[in-house]
């Protein structure tokens, strides 16, 4: 086949694809090249051997596992890592859109969680290998080379490696802060939504954000959903990536608790809304690599959902195939315990704890001359402007002399992780810091 003869559509594409066309032609719209040409193989090997462990009590030939007793073998030598947990639980492959009763257990989380969501209909979570790899089959799905992105200045560095490296599309900025560093540039965001009017985009929102580690306050999540929705009325076709990595950890009570898919699932036919959220900072299992893919919109149909979670988890099984089982099965067990949210509480409280003590060391007026604070209320993170001295330089300079580890971002921003440092330590890691700053200004 010639580079430029073109694939031709696999039957079970055009059905999905026909099932979107038909209830929100804007979702076919908005989809990638590639996001049209997917599905899942419903008679494929994963299909058949689910259907055959329905179906198949007399002997069950289909999948490519060894068994033994009926189960999944495996060694002792594995399995000794293992207490309470099944070979069945750990070592079978799980379905590429992932184990059901997880994928159950977490919409309902979702919708406790959300109460905006209310009744809506929204797809069943799609789970992805975390949030890194829901980014990415997001990004698939619907962006092509060229196609924009729009993300605030203040981001996650890996959106650039998965959507710009690897897909090669363009993501532009606005200031997540406005000029007083009092809180979230609405003007901005509302202006660079008005500049794209129109047009096909993917917004990312990422609140709490990674590196600032603020979350809009109510107000502003109000004008940030309404300047989406009108962007939207007027013609705009949006998907809204709602990344919540770090759910739950707010510290602050003015800051929106919600996640603001549960608005935008029901904002607009022209906008639709994909909730990227995950195990990974919430439940503190980081390694465990378990994510989550919903999708809404305000004319959704059961239809349209299917052929959204069927496309989804067809990149799914055409990169990774299944995401872990071990770290599937732990996290519904995590879900289902009665002592999850009392422990989970728990653990924000220490964070809580260790972002207050940050928030008075790092104000004290003896550092005035060092850095501006961005604001923050939430997440793992906060971040610095430096005055006078060139981020990366300090970085170096702190862990040559001083043993502090921070990460800096462009000329002036560093980011440090408070959520790793205990109560006592940080006093330390910001006189170092200013330290650094006041040592390089003097050069
Ligand atoms: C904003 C944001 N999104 C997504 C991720 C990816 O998280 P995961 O470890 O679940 O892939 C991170 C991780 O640092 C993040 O900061």
């Amino acid at each position: 086949m010639s580079a430029t003869q073109e694939v031709s559509l696999n039957p079970l594409a055009e059905a999905a694809n026909e099932a979107i066309r038909k209830d929100c032609q804007v979702i076919f719209d908005l989809l990638s090249e590639r996001g049209k040409r997917f599905f899942f193989p419903a008679k494929g090997i994963l299909a058949q051997g689910a259907e055959a462990k329905q179906k198949a009590k007399t002997a069950n030939a289909t999948i490519g596992i060894a068994t033994e007793n009926g189960a999944p073998m495996y060694l002792e030598c594995v399995h000794k890592y293992f207490s309470g947990l099944t070979s069945s639980e750990l070592y079978d492959y799980a379905p590429s859109y992932g184990k059901a009763d997880l994928r159950q257990a977490w919409a309902k989380k979702q919708r406790e969680e959300t109460p905006s969501m209310g009744t809506h209909l929204v797809s069943n979570p799609v789970v992805t290998n975390a949030l890194t790899h829901g980014l990415s089959v997001v990004g698939e799905l619907f962006l092509d080379p060229g196609d924009e992105a729009l993300s605030s200045d203040l981001l996650w560095e890996n959106y650039n490696l998965a959507w710009e490296t690897r897909l090669g599309a363009h993501i532009s900025y606005y200031p997540f802060f406005d000029k007083e560093l009092k809180g979230f540039n609405v003007e901005a965001f509302s202006k660079a939504l008005k500049e794209r009017a129109g047009k096909k985009l993917v917004v990312s929102l990422n609140f709490p954000n990674n590196p600032s580690g603020y979350t809009p306050t109510k107000a502003e999540a109000l004008a940030i959903v309404r300047a989406l929705t009108e962007a939207a009325a007027e013609g705009s076709k949006l998907v809204v990536v709602c990344d919540d990595a770090y759910y739950g950890m707010f510290f602050d009570e003015s800051c929106e608790r919600e996640s603001f898919f549960g608005r935008l699932c029901q904002a607009h036919p022209n906008l639709l809304a994909v909730k990227v959220d995950g195990a990974t900072k919430e439940e503190f299992v980081w390694g465990m690599r378990v994510g989550f893919i919903t999708y809404g919109i305000q004319n959704g149909t059961a239809g349209v959902y299917k052929a959204m979670e069927d496309k989804t988890a067809g990149v799914i099984r055409s990169v990774v195939s299944s995401v872990t089982h071990p770290g599937q099965t732990i996290v519904l067990k995590a879900l289902q315990d009665p002592n999850f949210r009392r422990q989970q509480i728990e653990k924000i409280e220490i964070l809580r704890k260790r972002a207050a003590v940050t928030g008075v060391e790092c104000r004290k007026p003896e550092y005035a001359d060092c850095w501006d604070v961005y604001p923050y209320n939430s997440g793992y993170f906060m971040c610095l402007r430096l005055k006078g001295a060139d981020a990366d330089t300090v970085r170096m300079k702190l862990l040559d002399e001083h043993g502090v580890g921070t990460i800096a971002l462009g000329e002036a921003n560093l980011r440090v992780a408070f959520s790793c440092l205990t109560e006592a330590q940080i006093p330390s890691v910001f006189s170092a810091i200013a330290s650094a700053v006041r040592d390089l200004k003097r050069k």
